[in-house]
Order: structure tokens, then sequence, then C-alpha cells
């Protein structure tokens, strides 16, 4: 079937079976119909990270990147930030190209140019050439955005969609939710130690499905999270997506050389958290790592890794301490994907330590597919 008929096919599909297993694996983690329709609907409609806010240092700043296949500008002016169209007004030519300082944004094409908060100034020889254009009434247009562990999110909307979602409280609202776990290692404070962007060789939901995965925290990362109490694991998965965790660090567990824990940190151990869909964060007692996921292919995935830490720790020992686990969790991701040609289902899955991960898939399968 070709990838059109299948990308119209998929929303009539029951991807699920009833034990939270995929009915059909090769479509969810190999199709591109699959992935096409996860831009469309899934990606658009919910929170995703674009940058650090370290990079919009200054006012002026202004970043060029890429949402969900959206071209955007990461811009700060004098009082905010703000994400916007980077695609300009006139003959719809990418605005900007490359990260600087900017008092005002200037298409290179016709030299059309915008103030920082994304207003039309003025289009060369305007009286003659455009006489009926008004400036006050062409903009770039805005993309809502929000800050959570020192990223700066957008939301980009589904067409035709209204405003952006608003909360009756804070316990409702995701974001929130997932920086009051955070709110000890208080993200905007803690510098950034460490950045790195790795690709995976698997499909960006089984990166998602292993975070979420309390199962494989015994043998997998043996040695790498030995210091974590994993029988004390506890984790709260939310009907939209938001998932947070925690398990104490074991009372007996020598402290890593090298690492300067964070201070005043109310509980001490692992806090790992899910913005739905692709922002997968991890807390430690010496660092906060978040790790966003862009879906490059079906089966290919790269992932922005952020760390922050205190500035007294080594940055060798840091890195041990990061990427120890996060390559054992690629790897492991990586043989899934490589083994999918089987066919071989997956099994029964752990009723407790693997609930999570069919939350999750029920979140997709809701958005993507039939009513189970
Ligand atoms: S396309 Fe930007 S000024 Fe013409
Ligand atoms: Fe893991």
């Amino acid at each position: 079937m070709s990838t059109v008929a299948l990308l119209d096919r998929i929303p009539s599909l029951r991807l699920l079976d009833p034990a939270g297993r995929w009915v059909d694996r090769r479509l969810v983690y190999q199709d591109p119909a699959f992935l096409a329709l996860e831009r469309r609907t899934l990606w658009p409609s919910h929170w995703l990270a674009a940058l650090p806010l370290e990079d919009l240092a200054r006012p002026g700043a202004v970043v060029p990147l890429d949402l969900a296949g959206v071209p955007l500008l990461a811009v700060r002016d004098a009082e905010s930030v703000r994400l916007l169209s980077n695609v300009c007004r006139h003959r719809a030519m990418r605005l900007c190209a490359t990260a600087g300082q900017h008092q005002a944004l200037t298409c290179p094409y016709h030299g059309w140019r915008y103030a920082l908060d994304g207003q039309l100034l003025m289009a060369p020889q305007r009286a003659r050439e455009l006489p009926d254009l008004d400036p006050t009434r062409l903009r770039l247009a805005e993309v809502p955005s929000t800050e959570l562990a020192g990223l700066l999110l957008g939301r980009l909307e589904s067409p035709g969609d209204a405003a952006p979602r608003s909360f009756p409280s804070d316990s409702d609202d995701p974001v929130a939710l997932v920086a009051k776990e955070l709110a000890d290692h208080d993200p905007p404070t803690l510098p950034v130690v460490l950045r790195r962007t790795l690709v995976a060789a698997c499909n960006w939901k089984l990166l998602v499905e292993n975070h979420l995965d309390g199962y494989h925290l015994w043998y997998l990362h043996q040695r790498s999270l030995g210091a974590y109490d994993h029988r004390r694991f506890t984790s709260r998965f939310r009907p939209d997506g938001t998932w947070t965790s925690f398990e104490p660090l074991r009372p007996a567990a020598p402290p890593p050389s090298g690492l300067v824990p964070v201070p005043n940190l109310s509980r001490v151990g692992m806090g790992a958290h899910l913005l739905f869909p692709g922002l997968l964060i991890v807390t430690t007692p010496w660092w906060l790592a978040t790790a966003w996921l862009e879906p490059l292919a079906p089966d290919r995935t790269r992932l922005h890794l952020v760390v922050r830490g205190t500035e007294g720790s080594d940055p060798e020992a840091l890195l041990d301490d990061v990427l120890g686990f996060v390559r054992e969790d690629i790897d492991a991701c990586e043989a899934v994907q490589a083994a999918l040609g089987s066919g071989v289902p997956e099994g029964p899955l752990a009723r407790t330590l693997e609930a999570d991960l069919v939350g999750f898939r029920r979140v997709v399968a809701e958005i993507c597919g039939a009513p189970a």
C-alpha cells in the first residue's frame, strides 16, 4: 500500500491490543506513513522543546530553529522571549538562516524589515510599488511559548486550532506539573555543563517507552544505576501523557567521585519525567538532564541532550554519569528496532513496572488511531 493510502487508513485502525501491545509493530515503528501521521496530528498539538534559554541570553538574540518541520525564530527583545515564524510575509522566503544579535530582522530577498516582536517595519519602495500595503497589519506569526527546565518550549497547534489550551489550575497544566517536580533543582539557576546531540537508530517511541519502563532498571542498568533503590520506584502517569517518577538513592551507596551535589534537595534520588510527547527529563542528586527527541525518520531519532549541574563537578565524571545509562538505553532501543524485521511479536508486559509505557501507547493510539 502506498504511504498516502496508508496515511488515510491509519486513523481507522485499532492500533493496540487489550494488553497494551501494538497490533502491528512494523507499522508504528518502521512505516513512514505512521511518522507522517504523527507529524500531522500528534507533534503540533503538544509542547515541544526549542532550545535552552541560555542561547537567548541578551536582548537582540535571534536563533533560527526547526520545530516539527516548521521554521521558527527564537527571539529575545527588550521585554521577553518569543517564537516567531521564520517565513517572510512577502514571497515566503526563509527570513533568517544563522543565529546572531539583531536590532531588526531584514529579509535578504527584497529587504522587508521586521521588528523583533514580528511587526513589519518597512518594505523598500513601498510608496511606488506597494501603495496599498499597510505594514501595521502584517506581522510574523507568533507561536505560543512557555518555559520548562531551562528550555523554551513552543506549541504549533494544528491548522484551524484556536488559542492555546488554557488550564483551570496548575494541577491540570502538564508544564506546571513537571516544573513542580523539578523545583528542587531550580533549573534556571543551575548552569548548563554539558550539551550533546546524539542520533539513535530507532523510532522515537521506543526511546519514550524505554524512559517509562521501570522493569529494565535492575538489569540493563545493573552497574550504571545500581546506586538507586528500584524497589521503591514510584510513578504517576496521567491520561494526557504527562509522567513523573522517583526512586531514592540507597543509603549505603558510595557518592560518585568528582560530582558535587545540587544543594538543599528535599528528596535524594533519581527523578524521571516526560512532557508528552518527546521531552524526557532526569534528575539525580548531582545534575538535571533534558533530552528532547526529534524524529528524523521512522528508524532515526535525534536526541538533544542538555545537562545542568554544579560548577564544581568534574566534566569527565559528569559525562560518565549521564552517558553511562543513556548509552545503555539507546543501545537497547536500537537493538529492539533492529529485531523488528523478525516479525516476532511482544510477549506479556510486566503488570506494574511496564504499565506506564502502555499508558503512553494509549495516548499515541488515541491520537493516531481508531477509538479502542
Ligand atoms: S521574500 Fe522577503 S522580502 Fe521578499
Ligand atoms: Fe533506562
